[in-house]
């Protein structure tokens, strides 16, 4: 799918003001938890695909007054990162338009390489982590945490909300992404070189009224948007009728009162080899 507000293609979500509002919610603490308690301060960190820098700012945040560098293809969004880490006052913190399969920072660099839910968007996997191992010195740690969407759920389901991720998966997997990449993540990295592999695996949540609202209108706004719906029918992957009956089931969900969801990522940690 390209997006209107965009040149960059292949990038299924798009950067619409309603997911660009989910994206904020990105914090270092709620989605990079698995790799905070490896960050000191000094550290020299990169963050791939740094979307609107609210992740970025937090790990800038741990390392201080280390640098953290983030970089995105999207030049708005590293507009926005630039921003929002001027407002927090964060001056350890730089963002620049780069492709995470091209670029241009020294062998040897960087302490830590850190990616937030880009994997799932990029077609050649591992020339991301070749980039990731190549900038890294010897011994810096790689971290990845990124979607498991065949693990991800809306309860009550009412027979139909669970099509929602499928609809979803095949989109991502129709632009040449990942939409399961989070659970093969131990194995990717495997393959890419590098050691010491520790992968775990978590759910971002949404339980309370306020996080029920909100992922409301992220569905409402985002992805029963015309330009999703768009997509899905272009590519094949859904019916109109199909995507009415889920905007329905979704309907019900949203107003439920027991209504529960929740977002599977895999994740891991692992070294670029000594020497
Ligand atoms: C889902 S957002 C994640 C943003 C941020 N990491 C977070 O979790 O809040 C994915 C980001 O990756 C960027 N992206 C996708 N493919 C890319 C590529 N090949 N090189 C650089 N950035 C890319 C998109 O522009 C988008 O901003």
């Amino acid at each position: 799918m390209t997006d209107e507000t965009s040149g960059t293609p292949y990038y299924t979500i798009g950067f619409s003001e309603s997911m660009l509002q989910h994206l904020r919610r990105h914090t270092a603490s709620t989605h990079a938890a698995h790799l905070l308690p490896h960050l000191t301060p000094g550290l020299r960190v990169l963050d791939l695909g740094c979307g609107p820098g609210s992740l970025s700012v937090g790990l800038a945040e741990a390392i201080a007054p280390g640098a953290l560098y983030g970089v995105d293809m999207e030049p708005t969004q590293v507009d926005l990162a630039r921003s929002i880490a001027e407002a927090g006052g964060h001056d350890n913190a730089t963002f620049q338009v780069a492709d995470v399969t091209g670029l241009s920072f020294d062998d040897d660099y960087f302490d830590v390489v850190h990616g937030h839910a880009i994997l799932v968007h990029v077609r050649d996997t591992q020339a991301v982590l070749a980039e990731a191992m190549r900038v890294l010195k010897p011994g810096g740690l790689i971290s990845m945490r990124e979607w498991v969407l065949d693990g991800s759920f809306l309860a009550p389901d009412f027979e139909v909300t669970g099509d929602a991720w499928v609809t979803l998966a095949e989109l991502i997997t129709a632009d040449d992404g990942h939409p399961n990449i989070g659970r093969d993540l131990k194995r990717h990295v495997l393959e890419a070189g590098f050691t010491d592999v520790r992968p775990t695996a978590s759910f971002t949540s949404y339980t309370t009224a306020e996080d029920i609202g909100y992922f409301s209108h992220v569905i409402e706004n985002w992805f029963l948007s015309a330009d999703i719906r768009d997509s899905a029918t272009a590519y094949g992957v859904a019916t109109q009728q199909h995507l009415d009956n889920l905007e329905q089931a979704l309907k019900r969900w949203m107003h439920h009162p027991g209504a529960f969801g929740a977002v599977a990522y895999g994740e891991v940690i692992a070294r670029k080899p000594q020497g």
